[in-house]
């Protein structure tokens, strides 16, 4: 394990279009809401914060896919987020993405290894 990374959960533990699984990281200073998805296959994780107002997206624990199972939603007020890239495709994020954390899935497991911030 590289230092500084952080084991989240296994492979096993993320499907495509499922449950989120939700960690917490370090962000200024400050302990934050996160999760990792799988879409496509592919794990992306980002802040649990919406680019509207700082409010959790999940409607329930894990719960952040759309209907469709392809794009992210906020619970709050509907804001939805594309999967893979965190970019913002409609509703009160008004252009704003999530934060997109650094995450590698290797030998079955998942890694936080930092956070996309510019
Ligand atoms: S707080 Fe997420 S859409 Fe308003």
């Amino acid at each position: 394990m590289d230092r500084g990374e952080l084991l989240i959960c296994a492979s096993g533990a993320l499907v495509d279009s499922g449950r989120a699984v939700r960690f917490e990281v370090e962000y200024f200073g400050e302990r934050a809401p996160a999760f990792v998805v799988r879409c496509a296959g592919r794990v992306h994780g980002y802040l649990n914060r919406c680019g509207h107002m700082p409010m959790e997206l999940d409607w329930r624990e894990g719960e952040v896919f759309d209907l469709n199972g392809r794009d992210l939603i906020c619970s709050t007020h509907g804001a939805t987020y594309s999967a893979a890239s965190g970019k913002c495709l409609g509703g009160p994020c008004g252009g704003t993405p999530l934060v997109a954390l650094q995450v590698e899935e290797r030998d079955g497991k998942v890694y936080f290894k930092g956070i996309d911030d510019g």
